[in-house]
């Protein structure tokens, strides 16, 4: 996890966030377009300076902790891309975890600059950062470092000409799978997990998928891959499928669209967002927040399962056999069954007394 402080009144700061502060002048009475931005205040604080901020959080724990700030000067949003088309004089974009997505991200600062208009680049020294001037497209001027502190760099360039249009099929890897249940086509947007191919876990869950019946989830269902296999052999199930990340979303979508599925697709951080029980849940859970590895996201997913499954639900999850979650399932749970497992991954399943 990133270090954080607090900003005079504000809430904490990460190290990120504290470069641009340190950097603020540079957006004196600028309207302000913030991307890709991350679990604090910063775009509120910016507004000592700004005329206007407007904040995209690509990732909805980021949305939920800010959009209680909003004013008539802070607009919040959620999603891949604004619903707008507001042209900004600053875009500042956090240089994303996951590399690829960040041409992706250059390409959206530069649709909503201002001719002229100047980009911010600031992420972890740690975080691929450093290969900033390399990545960023003709359409900016060439990067210039403009900060190096708290293990982070702050990089600055303009739009110096028009960029492409965004359309999703050129951010978009399309595949074909082969899987116990037939042929399914996944489409995958840039940084979404999967992106190249089948991941061994999915691949072991999937050689093993359960039959399920009425409402089930999927949980951080990245591009659609477990959901579409389970459409494919179960078509009349209820499926609904959360993740916390917009771009696997809108993979989840365009996957789902692609083999002519159905399913409710919407945003959840963990099981927050989600209501009711399910007569199944089904999950490849994460186990990396970020940068950093974790096993807390699964262990609440496992817990607040526990509370969420019918009876007589069914509930199965596949997980490196190495991440110590035998013990809180055990503990929720009460027993559990490994129906399959190999040198790297387990499955662990459990029916509803
Ligand atoms: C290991 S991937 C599995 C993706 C997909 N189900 C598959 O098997 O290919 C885990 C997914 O969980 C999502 N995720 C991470 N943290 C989450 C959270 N707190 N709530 C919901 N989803 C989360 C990630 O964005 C990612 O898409």
């Amino acid at each position: 996890m990133p270090a954080l402080i607090f900003y005079g009144s504000h809430a904490v700061l990460t190290n990120p966030s504290q470069v641009i502060i340190r950097n603020q002048e540079t957006l004196s009475q600028h309207k302000v377009l913030v991307l890709n931005h991350e679990a604090d205040s910063l775009p509120k604080a910016l507004l000592d300076v700004a005329q206007s901020v407007d904040a995209l959080a690509l990732d909805y724990h980021h949305y939920l902790h800010l959009a209680p700030q909003a004013n008539a000067k802070l607009r919040c949003y959620f999603g891949h891309q604004l619903p707008h088309q507001d042209k900004y004089d600053t875009v500042i974009v956090y240089f994303p975890k996951a590399k690829p997505l960040a041409p992706y991200l250059f390409n959206l600062a530069a649709q909503h600059l201002v001719a002229d208009g100047q980009l911010l680049v600031v992420g972890e020294n740690k975080g691929g950062v450093k290969s900033l001037v390399k990545l960023l497209p003709k359409y900016f001027a060439t990067g210039i470092k403009l900060d190096n502190a708290r293990h982070c760099l702050l990089f600055g360039s303009s739009l110096i000409d028009t960029a492409p249009e965004i359309k999703l099929s050129d951010w978009t890897s399309q595949y074909q799978l082969a899987t116990p249940q037939g042929n399914i086509t996944i489409c995958n947007l840039v940084g979404v997990f999967s992106e190249k191919h089948l991941d061994q876990g999915t691949e072991l869950l999937l050689s093993h998928l359960p039959t399920l019946s009425g409402r089930v989830l999927d949980f951080g269902c990245g591009a659609g891959v477990i959901a579409a296999a389970l459409l494919k052999a179960q078509p009349t199930l209820s499926l609904e499928c959360i993740d916390i990340n917009a771009m696997a979303l809108a993979s989840c979508e365009l996957t789902l669209a692609a083999n002519g599925m159905t399913a409710k697709v919407y945003p959840s951080d963990g099981l927050a967002q989600t209501s009711g029980k399910f007569d199944g849940i089904i999950s490849n859970p994460p186990f990396h927040d970020g940068l950093a590895s974790t096993t807390s996201i699964a262990q609440s997913f496992v817990a607040d399962s526990a509370k969420q499954l019918q009876s007589k639900g069914i509930w199965q999850i596949v997980a490196n056999r190495h991440l110590p979650y035998s013990d809180t399932i055990a503990a929720e749970f009460g027993q559990l069954t490994v129906p399959a497992e190999n040198n790297k991954y387990k499955l662990y399943y459990f029916q509803q007394a």
